[in-house]
């Protein structure tokens, strides 16, 4: 193992490591609450067969008998990542599932579950959609998602929203009496609508006519890009009547109208990510399985990896990781018990570091 560098790194001397061993072995090096965001993708349960070239095959994690000592090997792994993360730091765990005799085995989640157990909090589950591929299933339907759960040490933690949040289309028109909302429906026709109505009381006529100016007033002032304006008895409402369980449903009974808003400092992206799996990337000669598209480590490491922070990546394959923590310009370190890998790694790194 490159001790020295492992230590520049933590210093700051030298952008990126990566180590050539078995990860459980390498973690054991470092220091306590050193790393700030680990990404990882560990082999799969009894899935694939990774070209190992030196002698370390029998440490291979995949290949045990039963997945109890494969969720047991894991959680070993993932207790020295805990060891070693700071306490605001964050762990985004890549797993995919495994059938044995036809069943689904559930193993991200037994993975999931025991790593809770360990005390390890968990924030997310982020459902993976690969938008690709096709499987000559006949019986049951094509799988085509995986699971990256996000974990932390500490309910208070480090979490950068603002830079991965999605921004909105802002509105054709943005100002003014004819504010037009995304329905098409502009601010006069609400207006009318609301001196028009025979159901909503004075009052309420009075507190609409009030909230629609309000929110032209902010669209006026760049802080909403787009609204919707719903209004008892005239627009059709898709939580049904349910008062007792929508809060929407509720302040239409009890106010007369509600107005829904997009803000234009954006909003969150969901746990839903549908992104094409990556397969081959130019200048990036590999025959690896499972390699992370650039596009799924941006969120994580814009959001959980604070500038100048070090990313790791203890089962980095063909350097994923390494190479998106050094393009959004944080510090970076893998570990992979592949020399083909670890080579490879190395030499690409050289020709776009150097
Ligand atoms: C699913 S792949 C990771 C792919 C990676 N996310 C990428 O984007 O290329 C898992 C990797 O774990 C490595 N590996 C298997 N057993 C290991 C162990 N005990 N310690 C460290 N690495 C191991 C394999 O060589 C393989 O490269």
């Amino acid at each position: 193992m490159e001790n020295a560098t492992l230590e520049s790194i933590l210093q700051k001397q030298a952008r990126y490591a990566v180590i050539l061993s078995d990860a459980y072995l390498a973690l054991k090096d470092f220091p306590p609450n050193s790393i700030d965001c680990v990404i990882t993708s560990p082999p799969y349960w009894q899935l694939r067969e990774y070209a190992i070239s030196n002698n370390h095959s029998s440490q291979s994690i995949g290949a045990e008998n039963t997945w109890a000592e494969y969720v047991h090997q894991l959680t070993q792994v993932f207790c020295e990542i805990q060891r070693i993360l700071k306490p605001s730091g964050s762990l985004w765990l890549n797993l995919g599932d495994t059938y044995v005799n036809k069943n689904l085995l559930g193993i991200p989640w037994r993975v999931a579950l025991a790593l809770q157990d360990t005390g390890w909090i968990l924030r997310n589950d982020v459902i993976w959609e690969k938008l690709k591929g096709t499987q000559p299933v006949t019986d049951r339907l094509r799988n085509n998602h995986e699971h990256i759960f996000h974990f932390v040490k500490n309910q208070r933690y480090y979490y950068n929203m603002e830079d991965i949040r999605i921004k909105p289309r802002l509105m054709p028109i943005s100002t003014g009496e004819n504010a037009t909302s995304a329905t098409g429906v502009s601010g006069k026709k609400y207006r009318a609508q609301i001196a028009n109505s025979d159901i909503l009381t004075a009052e309420e006529k009075k507190n609409a006519i009030q909230a629609l100016e309000d929110t032209l007033q902010q669209i006026r002032d760049g802080h909403v890009v787009d609204f919707r304006m719903t209004i008892r008895g005239y627009q059709r409402t898709l939580h049904g009547n349910g008062s007792k369980t929508s809060g929407r449903a509720r302040e239409l009974e009890q106010k007369g109208f509600f107005i829904m808003k997009s803000y234009a400092k954006g909003f969150a992206p969901s746990d839903i990510w549908r992104l094409v799996p990556e397969d081959g990337v130019k200048n990036r000669h590999t025959n690896h399985y499972a390699v992370f598209p650039q596009e799924l480590l941006r969120i994580p490491i814009l959001a959980t990896c604070p500038p100048d922070g070090i990313v790791l990546d203890p089962f980095v394959g063909t350097g994923s990781t390494i190479f998106a923590a050094l393009h959004h310009d944080r510090y970076a370190i893998g570990i992979d018990i592949s020399e083909d890998y670890i080579n490879s790694i190395k030499h690409q790194l050289n020709q776009v570091l150097f």
